[in-house]
């Protein structure tokens, strides 16, 4: 069995890591790919080293451009890869444009495609990632769905019902593994702070980054009751100077630059509550146990809301204010949903090693 597994942002990185080790135990050939979508060092090369992740076979160096561009070149340099090492089955997880160029640069070469946390939606189009999860689910001939909604959105989307596999939550599976390591970590030390003293936040969505309303997430942050800690990704940053928002911001909020896993997961778990637009943020913080108001809309992983563990804000300001206020009063459920546990890497390698893929007529749709 020969997999050729595709990576590029952040998020890809937690979910392939549990993967890889999966694979290398059941003895399958493992081609590691990555696009180069994220190349600083702490938005890639951190969560490589704090995750046991092996280095890439091969890395694309595509880096940032338009959403066409990105995923053009993507494609392009993929193909290559694809035909050079022929493997039986391409693996991809997510949402990103790297999942994205990967499933149709494979599916046209006539090469079966697994998607790794497929059915969720959010069922907003505006959104880059729910316009991948639709695309790629459509082409992929394995499809793991994280939940048994996922599941249900599948199946109401007419997807063979044979392709669907419900194994459960790979992010959740890359967390319960690292937990205790991250025990380890100083980060609460360096910035002097104190379990359940302070609110984390992370922003990055193209929404949530446009001058008015990044304005008033600024000023939402800094009208909460506890120091709240910014770790911000490179495109955030960037905004808040060319904007001229700094000076929105109080001394209540700490901005500091994006962290590594480790670290993250540390900082997540002593929190008082966190306030996202990230996907992956909002079902780490259910399993451990932190209120999560999410700054958007919609969320494509309703569980965590019904749960109990997290509530859709968008922009309100006094949604966010409520939310923070109770969060400090313990008014909050955390039921776990079935299978976000510790085999669900186990679970995926069970069912490709049972695949026959040299059935002719195995990549058709
Ligand atoms: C991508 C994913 C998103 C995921 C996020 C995690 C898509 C459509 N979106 O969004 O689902 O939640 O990753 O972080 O794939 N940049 C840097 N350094 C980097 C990477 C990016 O400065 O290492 C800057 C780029 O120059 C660009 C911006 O960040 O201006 C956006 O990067 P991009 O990779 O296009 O998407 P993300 O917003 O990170």
């Amino acid at each position: 069995m020969k997999i050729l597994s595709v990576v590029g942002a952040r998020p890809n990185f937690v979910k392939m890591a549990p993967l890889a080790r999966q694979f290398e135990k059941k003895g399958f050939t493992h081609v590691l790919v990555h696009t180069g979508q994220h190349y600083d060092y702490n938005m890639s090369n951190v969560f490589f080293k704090d995750l046991d992740l092996p280095n890439p076979d091969k890395h694309l160096g595509v880096g940032s451009g338009t959403h066409g561009v990105q995923t053009g070149r993507m494609m392009a340099e993929l193909e290559k890869e694809l035909l050079e090492e022929s493997p039986d089955l391409t693996l991809v997880v997510g949402d990103v444009n790297s999942t994205l160029a990967a499933a149709i640069a494979s599916v046209k070469l006539g090469i079966p495609v697994a998607h790794v946390e497929a059915g969720y939606r959010s069922f907003d189009m505006h959104m880059p990632e729910e316009i991948n999860r639709v695309l790629v689910d459509r082409i992929s001939q394995l499809l793991f769905a994280p939940t048994e909604n996922a599941v249900l959105n599948l199946m109401n989307e007419s997807m063979r019902r044979e392709s669907i596999h419900f194994v459960g939550n790979i992010m959740i599976e890359a967390l319960l593994g690292n937990i205790e390591k991250a025990e380890d970590s100083q980060i609460l030390k360096n910035l002097e702070l104190a379990k359940g003293e302070y609110f984390v936040a992370t922003i990055h969505r193209p929404h949530n980054v446009q001058k008015e309303n990044l304005k008033l997430i600024l000023e939402m942050l800094s009208d909460a009751p506890l120091p709240v800690v910014f770790p911000a990704h490179p495109r955030t940053r960037e905004a808040i100077s060319r904007y001229g928002l700094d000076d929105v911001m109080t001394e209540q909020i700490m901005i500091i630059k994006a962290l590594g896993y480790l670290d993250f997961i540390a900082l997540l778990s002593s929190a008082a509550g966190v306030m996202t637009d990230s996907g992956g943020v909002q079902e780490e913080a259910l399993v451990l146990k932190i209120p999560c108001l999410t700054l958007r809309e919609t969320t494509e992983r309703i569980e965590t809301v019904r749960a109990g563990a997290n509530r859709l804000c968008g922009l309100d300001r006094e949604k966010v204010r409520t939310g923070l206020r109770e969060a400090l009063e313990n008014q909050w459920r955390f039921e776990i949903p079935l299978f976000w546990d510790n085999r669900v890497s186990e679970r995926i390698a069970d069912v490709i090693e049972q695949e026959d893929f040299s059935i002719p007529g195995h990549s058709m749709l």
